[in-house]
């Protein structure tokens, strides 16, 4: 077990070489979140370690996996019970960190690092700016049971989108409202309560408008939805617009002032 041997403090001090190439992504998130952040080892070779570190923190990991655990000997106290490997088997590779609870104190430069089995190099994989804001951007509307609605929602500049995504986030969990990429609405992950009743306005998405039509609203659709960009060429997520949605239960009718001015 040649990881064992390898004393922690290699793990700060042994880094050989940092590639100037190391691909940097950007993704921004809302407190309370929970995200994972991606990273995939290269070729399939089995790794002996795995560790997530934030370069602007004072001392400790984010994670520190290896032995076939969590080693929690010198994580930074504000990451303990909040992170894990989203898959502790590293199938295919992929280290993507699953990181619960954000608060904006998590904005900063996350990089993933491996230590390929046999081997006592630690390779610096990515580079990951995560920023934390407080929602941006938000907008309340009001609906009857039975309407339908466009949620609004434009991209900024004219950046070509490789993928756009509603999510949901409602008292009774979270989900897809719709996943739209590759040119067509991806149903694979979508919330089933969603399936047949959402479309993209426009999904040509002109103008950057990819605004959700939502049909035939129901009382539980009441919720803060989110819409997300992926640029092309980029792995970037973007949160671009928060709409905090409030169905009213039936038999209450909206009163004109409440009546949402679309934007
Ligand atoms: C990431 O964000 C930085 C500024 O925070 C920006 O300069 C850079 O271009 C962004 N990278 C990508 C790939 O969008
Ligand atoms: C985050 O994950 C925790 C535990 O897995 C779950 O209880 C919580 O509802 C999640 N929060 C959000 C906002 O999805
Ligand atoms: C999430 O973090 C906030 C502030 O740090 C805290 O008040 C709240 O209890 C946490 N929620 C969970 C589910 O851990
Ligand atoms: C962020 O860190 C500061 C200083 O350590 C602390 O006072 C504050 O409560 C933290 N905020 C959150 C949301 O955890
Ligand atoms: C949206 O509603 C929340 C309360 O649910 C309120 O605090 C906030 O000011 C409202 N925002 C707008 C833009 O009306
Ligand atoms: C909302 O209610 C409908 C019918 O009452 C139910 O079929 C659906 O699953 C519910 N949606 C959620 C997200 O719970």
């Amino acid at each position: 077990m040649v990881s064992l041997m390898i004393p922690l403090l290699c793990w700060t001090l042994c880094i050989s070489s940092v590639s100037a190439e190391v691909d940097q992504i950007n993704i921004t998130a809302e407190p309370g979140q929970n995200i994972t952040l991606p990273c995939r080892l290269p070729g399939n070779k089995p790794a002996a370690a795995v560790d997530w570190i934030r370069t602007d923190l004072g001392s400790g990991y984010v994670l520190l996996y290896r032995d076939g655990r969590i080693d929690p000997g010198n994580q930074n106290p504000s990451y303990q019970n909040r992170v894990d490997l989203m898959d502790r088997q590293m199938k295919d590779g992929d280290v993507y960190l699953v990181l619960k609870n954000l608060t904006t104190n998590d904005t900063g430069l996350y990089q993933c690092r491996v230590q390929k089995e046999g081997s006592l190099d630690i390779k610096l994989i990515r580079t990951i700016n995560l920023q934390v804001l407080p929602p941006a951007n938000q907008i309340n509307i009001t609906a009857e049971p039975g309407q339908s609605i466009t949620l609004p929602c434009r991209l900024p500049g004219n950046k070509p989108a490789a993928a756009v995504d509603w999510w949901i986030r409602t008292d009774l969990g979270s989900g897809y409202v719709l996943l739209y990429r590759d040119g067509r609405i991806d149903p694979g992950n979508q919330n089933p309560s969603y399936q047949n009743r959402v479309d993209l306005m426009d999904r040509q998405m002109k103008d950057g408008d990819v605004s959700l039509v939502l049909k035939n609203l129901m009382t539980n659709d009441t919720g803060l939805y989110q819409c997300r960009v992926q640029y092309e060429g980029s792995l970037d997520a973007e949160l671009i617009r928060t709409i905090n949605l409030q169905v009213l239960p039936p038999g209450e009718s909206l009163t004109l002032d409440q009546n949402q001015q679309l934007p």
